[in-house]
């Protein structure tokens, strides 16, 4: 292996989740580190790179081409979302740096996502509980929820694959399934269960009858996030 650039603590964290030997395509690629580093890395045979603009693109490119990687190895296109692959372009997606209602609509979109034979890495800058609750509603199972620090933010990355999920409680919609080994779980909860307090206090005061559902949804997320805090209090001790 070439001399080579790191990635930042989330996309390696993407990177670590990555099956080796086996194709990926990278879905909003931007700068396009992640797919440059695993084929520098030989941990996959190839690999297509897409985005919606042309800019990020073709930053993209530029930094295929700095790493000598050739056109067999990395591909690009042009596309918004999926829309321009077939299931067989590539075995792992990953999905990576937007938010959680995009991932959503980019794996709704295509029809195949829902068949097994791919996994799929997805990691979303906010709206966890709405891409939690897509996967949940279509059959997907979530295996693993990875947390990684980066700066001072938490960012969770989901191992994703098409079958075996099953419906998840309101409280697992928000802040995923208990992870006894990941050390930033705790604050994890701790900051998602202040979201949920927050919202609930928020609408305390509407009139509004379907603010009355959305708050009796967000206490009920709210007692069950509770419960789990405490559950990982008591495995620290
Ligand atoms: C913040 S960057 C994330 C780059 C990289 N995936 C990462 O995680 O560091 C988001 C990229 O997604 C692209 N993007 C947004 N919506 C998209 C869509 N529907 N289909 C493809 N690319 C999209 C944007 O153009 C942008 O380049």
């Amino acid at each position: 292996m070439k001399r080579c650039f790191s990635l930042p603590p989330r996309l390696q964290t993407v990177a670590d989740l990555v099956p080796q030997s086996k194709s990926l395509a990278d879905i909003g690629t931007d700068h396009g580190r992640l797919p440059v580093w695993l084929l520098l890395h030989d941990l996959i045979p190839h690999a297509v790179a897409t985005d919606l603009r042309p800019g990020p693109l073709s930053k993209a490119k530029d930094l295929a081409k700095r790493w000598e990687i050739g056109a067999d190895k990395l591909s690009f296109r042009l596309c918004d979302g999926l829309t321009s692959l077939s299931p067989q372009d590539a075995e792992t997606i990953v999905i990576a740096g937007m938010g959680g209602e995009t991932i959503a609509e980019i794996m709704a979109d295509a029809a195949w996502t829902a068949d097994p034979g791919h996994c799929f890495i997805l990691q979303a800058m906010s709206g966890m509980d709405g891409l939690r609750r897509y996967l949940s509603g279509a059959g997907f199972r979530i295996s693993k929820e990875i947390l990684v620090e980066e700066g001072n933010t938490l960012y969770i990355v989901l191992y994703v694959e098409p079958e075996g999920g099953r419906k998840l409680t309101e409280g697992e919609i928000w802040v995923g399934q208990q992870n006894r080994d990941d050390p930033l779980r705790g604050r994890y909860l701790e900051q998602e269960l202040f979201k949920l307090r927050r919202a609930v206090a928020g609408l305390e005061r509407s009139q509004r009858p379907e603010d009355h559902e959305k708050k009796k949804w967000y206490e009920l997320a709210a007692w069950e996030v509770e419960q789990m805090k405490k559950e990982w209090d008591s495995w620290q001790l």
